[in-house]
C-alpha cells in the first residue's frame, strides 16, 4: 500500500506540510509505504487544453509534473494539502490538480483510489477549501475519505498548536490505511 501525500503551499515548512506529515507518518505507523511530494519550487505550468492527453493519455508539457505523475499512478491513496488563499486553494494546488486531467486518458486512471484532504487558513476558508479538493478527487472517479482536516494557523509551524487539527490528521492518515485495506481485501 502506498500513500503519496502532496504539499501545495510555496512555504517549504509551514502549515499545510506539517498537518501532511502527520498524517504521512500516522498511515506509516498502520504499515502503509508513503511518500512526500512538495510543490515548493517546482515547476508546474498550468493546463494549456492543447488536447494531447486524449490522443495519447500523456500530457505534452514537459515539466516538473512529468516526474509525479508515475507517483500518483502507483499510489492506493492521496491526500492533498492546500492552504487556504482567498478561501480556496493555491496556484499551485490548482495547476496540480487541473494537470491530472490527462490521467483521465485513456481511462479514469485514478479511480477508485482513496482522497484525502487537507486545509490551513489563519481564519477563514478552510471548507470551500476542502470542498474543491473533494469536489476534485469525485471528477477522478476517487474516493474523498470525508470532509477532511481544517487547521487554523498564520505564521510559519505554527499548527503544532492547533492540537484538534494534529489529531484530525493523525486520524485521517489511519483511516485511509484502514479504508484502503478494506477495498483491497
Ligand atoms: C495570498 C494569500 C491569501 C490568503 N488567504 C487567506 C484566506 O482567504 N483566509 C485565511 O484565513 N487566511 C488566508 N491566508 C493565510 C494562510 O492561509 C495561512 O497563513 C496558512 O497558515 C499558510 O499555510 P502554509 O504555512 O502551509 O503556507 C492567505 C495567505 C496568503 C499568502
Amino acid at each position: 500500500m502506498k500513500i503519496v501525500g502532496v504539499v501545495c503551499s510555496p512555504r517549504l515548512g509551514g502549515n499545510t506540510e506539517i498537518l501532511v506529515k502527520e498524517a504521512l507518518s500516522s498511515a506509516k505507523e498502520l504499515g502503509s509505504n508513503t511518500q512526500l511530494i512538495t510543490l515548493s519550487g517546482k515547476k508546474i505550468k498550468p493546463c494549456d487544453h492543447c488536447g494531447a492527453c486524449y490522443v495519447t493519455g500523456n500530457c505534452s508539457i514537459e515539466d516538473d509534473m512529468q516526474d509525479i505523475y508515475p507517483h500518483l499512478l502507483s499510489a492506493d491513496g492521496i491526500i492533498i494539502g492546500s492552504p487556504v488563499y482567498f478561501w480556496s486553494v493555491t496556484g499551485q494546488a490548482k495547476a496540480f490538480m487541473d494537470r491530472t486531467y490527462a490521467l483521465r486518458y485513456p481511462t479514469y486512471r485514478l479511480e477508485g483510489k482513496v482522497g484525502g484532504a487537507i486545509a490551513v487558513a489563519s481564519k477563514r476558508g478552510q471548507v470551500q477549501t476542502l470542498a474543491l479538493i473533494n469536489t476534485f478527487y469525485l471528477g477522478q472517479r476517487m474516493i474523498p475519505i470525508h470532509l477532511g482536516v481544517d487547521g487554523r494557523a498564520s505564521k510559519k509551524s505554527e499548527i503544532i498548536e492547533d492540537i484538534q487539527a494534529m489529531t484530525a490528521a493523525d486520524h485521517l492518515g489511519k483511516n485511509m490505511v484502514k479504508l484502503i485495506t478494506t477495498l483491497t481485501s
